[in-house]
């Protein structure tokens, strides 16, 4: 439950006239919206519904703004014909809606959660606009502060120690591994579908058409690679910390599991380097394909979360370290980019060794993100209090996952096979929104 039952006083006064009056002031102020907002250029309706008396009252459906560069040249009660020159509609009931202000939520992240209704606008183009929109909705007046789900970070973020190294006891002595569980039903999975070996794949054909491919296709197809190579051996590098701490857990099921995880990512990083060696034969410049925003995630937050591990054991840690490895690059930029291989590759009939490689990764892929998904599950049912923060690094992350892919597509000015940055955006966005909805996640 986010209020008291009894409406406070604080509540009432909300979407007033004085309350509007004084989001003008706040907004015509905040230097942090015109920074945020200087490249967003947005009327539009933050609409209720149902309409609260408040603004049946005005003969209003909620509140107008014209947003222009981080100025805002108008901001009134809405009435329904401002629908029409509005580009953006954003609708949720009154109780979201101030829920929404006091916590300072993302309102693009409350699009992906279902909380809030995109009813008008694309999504792509506001997670552009990401925190333009959330500086906007921090210039709201707040009234009340009674909601609940505040978490105390110092407690949070307090390492919790690791088990004793010492065992107690052992699980296959004791009740016996468990058949059942999620983790082990994984670990039959790997060892049935995760077998595949990538020194026995077959490039020859691959090497023949690569030799007939224009500049810019093999540019777009060495790119991708470059993302790719060195993603897959971050993941190998850095996946260790977790597997140490599961391990210090006494939660064999999940070890066993994460063994073949561990191996996975050896043999993706294998299957890449083979196809440089047997296909391209020279060595491109890969690294010069890694722009800074690929940087900032893949040399620094990826590891840095993942090795936090090492010296800070809690859930928190634990989810952030998952939530970076599996549904950001994982779940959201790897399977992004997956099928933008399956676009250039098989619609096009090229490269069979490269595409059969693919398509085996993405199976071993997917008990990854599965098993990362049973994580976060597991640590948020353990610690509700959690939820917020992770969110909120969630939130963070998928702005860098987007950054990714704006970056990506920069230096074409036609892109070959004809890739489609909102496309893959959307389709990023859609992944990403996917795993949320299998965390249940509740603002
Ligand atoms: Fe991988
Ligand atoms: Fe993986």
């Amino acid at each position: 439950m986010w209020f008291k039952k009894k409406e406070s006083q604080d509540i009432q006064s909300y979407f007033t006239r004085k309350w509007l009056g004084e989001w003008k002031v706040s907004l015509k102020n905040s230097t942090d919206y015109k920074n945020k907002g200087k490249n967003w250029n947005a009327p539009l309706i933050l609409k209720f519904d149902p309409i609260p008396d408040v603004l049946n009252s005005e003969n209003a459906i909620g509140f107008f703004l014209n947003l222009q560069y981080g100025e805002c040249y108008d901001m009134r009660f809405a009435k329904p014909e401002d629908e029409d020159i509005s580009d953006v509609i954003l609708k949720a009931d009154k109780t979201t809606w101030i829920k929404l202000i006091e916590e300072k939520k993302d309102p693009t992240m409350s699009i992906m959660k279902g909380k809030l209704k995109l009813e008008k606008g694309s999504l792509v183009t506001l997670s552009t606009h990401r925190k333009a929109a959330k500086a906007l909705l921090e210039t709201a007046p707040v009234y009340s502060a009674q909601h609940v789900n505040q978490v105390d970070s110092k407690k949070t973020d307090k390492a919790q120690k690791r088990g004793t190294l010492k065992h107690k006891k052992f699980i296959t002595t004791s009740k016996g591994l468990n058949f059942e569980s999620f983790p082990m039903q994984l670990f039959q999975k790997a060892k049935k579908y995760g077998i595949w070996n990538p020194s026995d794949i077959d490039f020859s054909k691959d090497r023949e058409q690569w030799q007939q491919l224009s500049d810019e296709e093999k540019k777009i197809i060495t790119h991708l690679s470059a993302l790719f190579m060195a993603g897959e051996e971050a993941v190998t590098l850095d996946i260790l910390p977790l597997i140490q701490v599961i391990a210090s857990e006494g939660r064999i099921e999940e070890e066993m599991f994460l063994t073949s995880f561990l191996w996975e990512e050896a043999k993706h990083t294998e299957f890449f380097s083979r196809f440089v060696n047997e296909v391209m034969v020279s060595r491109p410049d890969f690294e010069a394909f890694h722009g800074p925003f690929y940087k900032v995630l893949f040399y620094e937050k990826l590891p840095i979360a993942m090795n936090r591990l090492t010296e800070d054991a809690s859930p928190l840690s634990q989810l952030k370290a998952s939530g970076t490895y599996n549904m950001i690059v994982e779940g959201t930029l790897a399977e992004t980019g997956y099928e933008a291989y399956h676009k250039m590759l098989k619609e096009n009939d090229l490269l069979p060794g490269m595409q059969k490689g693919i398509t085996l990764l993405k199976q071993d892929e997917s008990r990854h993100i599965a098993y990362g998904l049973y994580l976060i599950n597991r640590l948020l049912s353990d610690n509700p209090g959690l939820r917020g923060p992770f969110e909120d690094e969630l939130e963070e992350l998928l702005n860098d996952a987007t950054n990714i892919i704006h970056e990506i597509f920069e230096p074409y000015d036609v892109v070959p096979f004809g890739l489609d940055k909102e496309w893959f955006l959307e389709y990023a966005i859609k992944q990403f929104q996917n795993r949320i909805n299998k965390l249940h996640l509740n603002i």
